[in-house]
């Protein structure tokens, strides 16, 4: 009998020692944090999802109202014959808005971590668009080099490569990071290259407060779901309702930052190590960056792009924004 794990089991069990290295690493530390990809687990998503339809969560809607208006515009300024490159892809709900502006793309390159995702984003796309060349990237789009795929073969000959990152995603970077991967967008997606990027704008402080801090706790479930996961995939004990999500804007940072609070002194087990919380102490889980117009533009030109076109919706709460590769 074989009883070595199957594939899926060995990706589970490697993904289980990468979360618990990290859990253990950011509890170890101070102050104390938890990476932000680690919210998104099954339930994670399901969560994030219902987030998108909150009434308080305007980024979700304003971008698909930008983006609808927009893509026509968008479709001549990338000319035809490009291939699409999506940094990310999920469930590529965002990107059918694009595909039906662009009926003429020399392929769609959706790159996400999750193969689950990617298959099943791929099989519908392919069956919703018969005549479009679907090319899933299976890796972390942080992390990535060059392109695994050929897409100057045959008929797809020097097509030109137009980025994808929507979602306001770019919010989620530190701006370290962010300016490491639009550098590496930039390579990615060469001196032809253009890059359409979602971002949030920044505004009343109440507004985003409200965002964050939605009043069906939807988002508070979401960071403490964070919690659960630990207890199912590490053998922790932590006690969900002794934890807080907390949420607010800092106006010096121009961010929103996302926290769990422990309510009282207690001591929690994670992954066989106790862990002493003191009452009020928190763990960061998410930063979600806000920008203007100049910190658009700083951003773009630290790593190599210039801004074409700027699409924003009539209450200028959030950007669309055409980026392309600068001579
Ligand atoms: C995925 N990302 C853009 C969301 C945001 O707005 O920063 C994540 C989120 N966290 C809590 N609410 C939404």
């Amino acid at each position: 009998m074989n009883l070595s794990p199957t594939a899926p089991d060995r990706a589970e069990a490697g993904d289980r020692d990468e979360f618990r290295d990290a859990v253990l690493a950011g509890l170890a530390r101070q102050p104390r944090a938890i990476p932000p990809r680690f919210l998104y687990d099954a339930r994670g998503s399901e969560l994030f999802d219902a987030i998108c339809e909150l009434p308080e969560y305007y980024l979700t809607r304003t971008e698909t109202g930008i983006l609808t208006a927009c893509t026509p515009e968008l479709a001549l300024l990338a000319g035809p014959g490009c291939a699409l490159v999506e940094f990310g892809s999920g469930s590529s709900v965002k990107t059918r808005l694009l595909l039906d502006a662009m009926p003429d793309l020399a392929a769609y390159v959706p790159i996400d971590i999750s193969r689950q995702h990617l298959d099943a984003t791929a099989e519908r796309l392919r069956r919703d668009y018969p005549r479009l060349r679907v090319e899933p990237v299976c890796a972390d789009y942080m992390a990535l080099e060059t392109l695994p795929v050929d897409l100057n073969g045959g008929d797809m000959s020097g097509a030109p490569r137009l980025g994808f990152f929507p979602g306001s995603t770019i919010g989620n970077l530190e701006p370290h990071e962010a300016t490491a991967f639009l550098r590496r967008a930039r390579t990615l997606l060469g001196d032809r290259g253009a890059l359409v990027l979602g971002v949030d704008l920044k505004k009343d402080p109440q507004r985003l407060h409200d965002a964050y801090n939605d009043s069906a706790g939807v988002t508070a479930a979401f960071t403490l779901n964070l919690l659960r996961r630990m207890n199912r995939e590490l053998g922790a004990t932590f006690d969900l309702s002794a934890f807080a999500h907390e949420a607010f804007y800092d106006p010096v940072e121009g961010r929103i930052a996302i926290y769990f609070r422990s309510l009282r002194d207690q001591s929690v087990i994670v992954a066989g190590r106790p862990f002493a919380f003191t009452a009020g102490e928190r763990v960061h889980t998410e930063y979600s960056y806000k920008y203007d117009t100049a910190d658009i533009a700083a951003l773009a030109q630290s790593a190599g792009f210039t801004i074409d076109r700027t699409w924003t919706d009539p209450g200028r709460q959030f950007a669309v924004v055409y980026l392309e590769a600068a001579a």
